[in-house]
């Protein structure tokens, strides 16, 4: 098929080179004209594993292609999705000007039957409004053409994306027209594998299911979290319950891990949208604001456990931090909790050296450049060099190789044997052997740390 994604950032790259590698030809589009030229000498603006081969392969094949011109695109394509961003706006709803902007785009040039695929995560009611936006532009040139509007979310992890895309759990597809569904449910075949893993629905209905899909993993993890920070004041171990409640099929392993918080560009934004959207309606979003709350406490946690340990003012302290991305696999830094944790450390006078395998270069504008000059902050070339005289080390994100670390380098590098996990990576028992002390989260040491409700 000929298909034409719009917007080439996170969703729309993947898309339309998932869709290449099927089989289709696909066109990308995009305002960005350096970020093209880019695509085109085969430079990624993103880092996502397996991107790039399928990218790369696909440019050159022929099957993929790069423009800024929508014109040329939509003149061989009659399946155009629309993957542009919806940031939040300042009231937690999601910011549609670019959705709609690019909807009168394709209304001021359709010629023929067209079928146009919200990818982009947009609040119910927005098909609708993309329809509206196409349809005033027609009547403008006072031509009649149909087309129809579907929902199609993406359900991609970052770090995993290809592979969420080529092997989805589900695909969801939301439209009120045979002839659409007839050509999403084609274009989807081949990626049925061994079960039909299209679900047909409503157009609203699929733009809920999206929001309602990330809303409930967020409420697992600010759950977990909830748990874990009782776990702490009541002498137990929160990874023990965790493997115990997990093994109930109907809680399953996924998503119940404790953490400092959770980040990235999904679940903080759709969290908070799924809020306005209930504000709106008028219904009270009472799990979802407690989901959102437990997250921006969750966010401190380890500031907190720092603070505890050192005292409120950190003047003369070093501390090590391993991991600045939201979570492993990514060099994406939005929401990241690395973010509200350094700025608590240096805000408290101590120095912070920082080391992540890919998102340094990203991290580096997230902070003051002042900070860089006056050495408050700096990044380190090795991992084991943010430790060097270091009061503590402070695992933020589970990249693979801080998994199973040099322990005895550790040791040896910190000016105190002692490690914040962030993460709950390590096993408590193991470090007290190596002499290493261990903050947690949730872990029943933590017990020390702020002294457990007696029983
Ligand atoms: C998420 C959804 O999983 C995906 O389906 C949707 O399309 C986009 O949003 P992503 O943002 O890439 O994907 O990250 P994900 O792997 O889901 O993790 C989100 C955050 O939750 C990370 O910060 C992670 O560290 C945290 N997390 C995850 C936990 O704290 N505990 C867990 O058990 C799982």
């Amino acid at each position: 098929m000929d298909l034409c994604v719009i917007g080439t950032g996170y969703v729309g790259l993947v898309t339309g080179a998932c869709f290449a590698e099927m089989g289709n030809e696909v066109w990308c589009v995009d305002v960005d004209a350096a970020k093209i030229e880019g695509l085109k000498a085969g430079k990624l603006p993103i880092y996502e594993p397996g991107l790039d081969e399928i990218v790369v392969r696909n440019y050159r094949e022929g099957r993929l292609r790069f423009t800024t011109d929508l014109g040329e695109a939509m003149a061989e394509c009659d399946v155009l999705f629309i993957a542009v961003g919806t940031p939040p706006l300042e009231d937690g709803s999601a910011d549609l000007q670019h959705v709609l902007t690019v909807a009168r785009d394709i209304g001021r040039r359709l010629t023929r039957y067209s079928v146009i695929v919200d990818k982009s995560t947009v609040p119910v009611g927005t098909a609708e409004r993309v329809r509206r936006a196409i349809q005033a532009e027609l009547d403008a040139r006072g031509v009649s053409i149909p087309f129809d509007v579907v929902s199609n979310p993406e359900f991609l992890k970052e770090g995993a994306a290809v592979e969420d895309f080529m092997r989805p759990d589900r695909i969801i597809v939301g439209t009120d027209s045979e002839a659409a569904r007839e050509r999403m449910a084609e274009l989807y075949a081949p990626f049925n594998r061994s079960h039909q893993r299209v679900i047909h629905m409503g157009v609203r209905d699929a733009e809920m299911t999206k929001y309602a899909a990330n809303a409930m993993l967020a409420t697992k993890i600010s759950f977990m979290n909830e748990i874990a920070a009782l776990c702490e004041r009541y002498g137990v171990d929160v990874e023990n319950v965790r493997l115990g409640i997990g093994s109930d099929q109907r809680i399953g392993y996924h998503f119940i891990y404790p953490g400092c918080g959770y980040g990235g560009s999904c679940f903080p934004k759709d969290v908070k949208a799924l809020i306005a959207m209930a504000q709106a309606a008028g219904v009270e979003p009472e799990v979802l604001t407690a989901v959102e709350e437990r997250n921006a406490k969750q966010k401190r946690v380890l500031e907190e456990k720092i603070v505890a340990r050192f005292g409120e003012d950190l003047t003369g302290r070093t501390f090590g931090v391993w991991g600045l991305a939201f979570k492993p696999g990514t060099d994406d830094m939005r929401e990241a909790p690395s973010i509200p944790l350094i700025e608590g450390l240096l805000g408290r006078g101590a120095k912070v050296l920082a080391y992540d395998p890919v998102a340094m270069d990203n991290a580096r504008s997230v902070f003051p450049s002042a900070w860089f000059e006056q050495d408050r902050l700096a990044f380190t070339r090795h991992q084991y060099d943010a430790l060097e005289g270091a009061d503590a080390m402070v695992l933020v994100t589970e990249w693979k190789p801080f998994r199973h670390p040099d322990f005895a380098a550790i040791k040896r590098l910190l000016k105190t044997p002692l490690i914040f996990d962030g993460r709950n990576q390590y096993d408590p028992q193991q470090l007290e052997r190596l002499g290493i002390a261990y903050v947690g989260i949730g872990r029943a040491n933590a017990l020390a740390e702020r002294g457990a409700v007696a029983a």
